[in-house]
């Protein structure tokens, strides 16, 4: 850390100090952790270092920013060691010279629940790409440490974890930490192109988007494992660690109609069930989801989501204006008679996982304070979140009653041997949702 980093931080105590005693307004606080010139290392910490975390963290080693990646945290040392060795490997390198930007001897590879507490003070940038149940826990003390945080979609998984977002997103703000959400629609060419053109389909009256697929991945008990070790590793059929796979990964459909409306919906109903994927292995969640978002305008927004094998496969959004309609996967709009008014070449597409970290590294470099995502980040996923309760509770969902009824879902105690809050029948099934019966969750 260069001096100006340390003063900028002895600047941001004394502040910190003045605002607790009253002296100063919030708002003027600035960030400690911004960057003078290139010759500044920008530290990186990667929180979670599975498929994703792996990604993100060659995206932000080839941001062509001068940064290192100096800690790791996982769950699990072999999650971790998998990832610095696929990292450090010749075969991923392809000329770049990574390794030479990547310094995590085995001192600063953290491992355990509380692995993120002992890497992201080493850092000035944090990635964090746990499962998204640990998201608020993570990106509360990254905001708390005063850092830069790129952070995976979804942002939590209950509402008592999207108010705690919300709450650290504002202090982010107030701090001037850059956030970035892994909501990358936002960085990609194609949807940017049609957002700047949205009015030309005049107001957005209602939508259709897609998330149907045949599923992911499954990672069935074994041998030894604790019931929190199981449903650690098998993280994708358990709400309290994804939230459903409406949240999990339908949150990008939903995000891009509510990113082109401006808003969020007040109410949701909706149906859905498990019709395929029944075995103990698929833990609590359900294999389809259909809801009806509806805005304070009256708008509607239908959203499903599958995954079920052997059926279609469409991940898309269309939305329908008074003037025309929005296809979001094509990048075509068309005016209310079916002709083609714009078409995105194709051949101009990025890719917009490498671009969130170019921008979010760029901003980082130059000193600028440029992203605040966390805030739609947490309200997206507030609305898969409220899809997914309208889904198991077959009732209608409130957005202000849904956001601020505390529900909690996830574990008091994090600990191998700890009870996780869902747990199997003798014969290691799991309670699942009941239309009807179902309250909330
Ligand atoms: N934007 C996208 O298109 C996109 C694509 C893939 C994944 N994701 C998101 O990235 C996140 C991770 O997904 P993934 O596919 O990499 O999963 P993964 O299982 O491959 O990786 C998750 C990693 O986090 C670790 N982990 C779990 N709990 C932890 C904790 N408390 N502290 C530290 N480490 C912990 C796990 O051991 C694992 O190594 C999810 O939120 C997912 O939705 C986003």
């Amino acid at each position: 850390m260069d001096n100006n980093q340390n003063n900028g931080r002895r600047e941001f105590v004394k502040q910190s100090s003045l605002i607790a005693g009253g002296l100063l307004a919030a708002p003027f606080l600035s960030n400690a952790n911004f960057f003078s010139g290139a010759e500044d290392t920008i530290k990186i910490a990667l929180i979670g270092c599975g498929g994703r975390g792996t990604g993100a963290a060659m995206q932000a080693l080839l941001s062509k920013q001068n940064v290192k990646l100096v800690a790791m945290a996982d769950a699990f040392s072999d999650r971790l060691e998998n990832c610095y060795k696929t990292i450090t490997s010749k075969d991923v390198d392809d000329g770049n010279n990574l390794k030479a930007k990547i310094d995590v001897p085995e001192e600063r590879r953290f491992t355990g629940f509380d692995a993120y507490l002992k890497a992201i003070p080493l850092a000035d940038v944090v990635i964090l790409t746990t499962p998204p149940g640990f998201r608020p826990i993570h990106f509360e003390e990254a905001v708390k440490q005063n850092k830069h945080i790129f952070m995976e979609k979804p942002v939590a998984t209950d509402p008592a974890g999207i108010k705690r977002v919300l709450d650290a997103a504002e202090i982010a703000k107030q701090k001037k930490l850059n956030v970035v959400v892994g909501l990358q629609r936002r960085y990609q060419n194609s949807y940017r192109e049609l957002y700047k053109r949205k009015d030309q389909i005049g107001d957005i009256t209602s939508a259709q988007v897609w998330w149907n697929n045949d599923g992911v991945w499954v990672n069935k008990r074994k041998y030894g494992q604790t019931e929190m070790e199981y449903q650690m590793r098998n993280w994708y059929y358990f709400n309290w660690l994804c939230g459903d796979h409406i949240t999990e990964q339908h949150i990008h459909n939903i995000d891009v109609m509510n990113w082109f409306k401006g808003g969020y919906p007040v109410k949701a109903q909706g149906m859905g069930g498990r019709q395929v994927r029944k075995g103990k292995e698929y833990g609590e969640i359900f294999d389809h989801h259909y809801v009806e978002f509806v805005y304070a305008d009256g708008s509607i927004l239908n959203s499903q989501c599958r995954h079920i094998p052997g059926t279609i496969s469409r991940v898309d959004e269309m939305l329908v204006g008074t003037k025309g309609v929005i296809h979001g996967d094509d990048a075509v709009i068309k005016d209310s008679k079916g002709k083609e008014i714009f078409r995105f070449d194709k051949k101009k597409e990025n890719n917009p996982y490498q671009n969130e970290h170019d921008e979010l590294f760029a901003a980082i470099a130059k000193g600028e304070f440029k992203f605040s995502d966390a805030e739609n980040g947490a309200k997206s996923t507030m609305t898969s979140i409220m899809g997914r309760m309208a889904t198991y509770s077959g009732q209608l969902i409130e957005w202000d009653k849904a956001i601020n009824s505390g529900i909690d879902i996830m574990p008091k105690k994090f600990d191998w041997n700890a009870l996780p809050p869902v747990l199997p029948d003798d014969d290691g099934y799991y309670p699942i949702a009941v239309p009807g019966k179902t309250k909330y969750i």
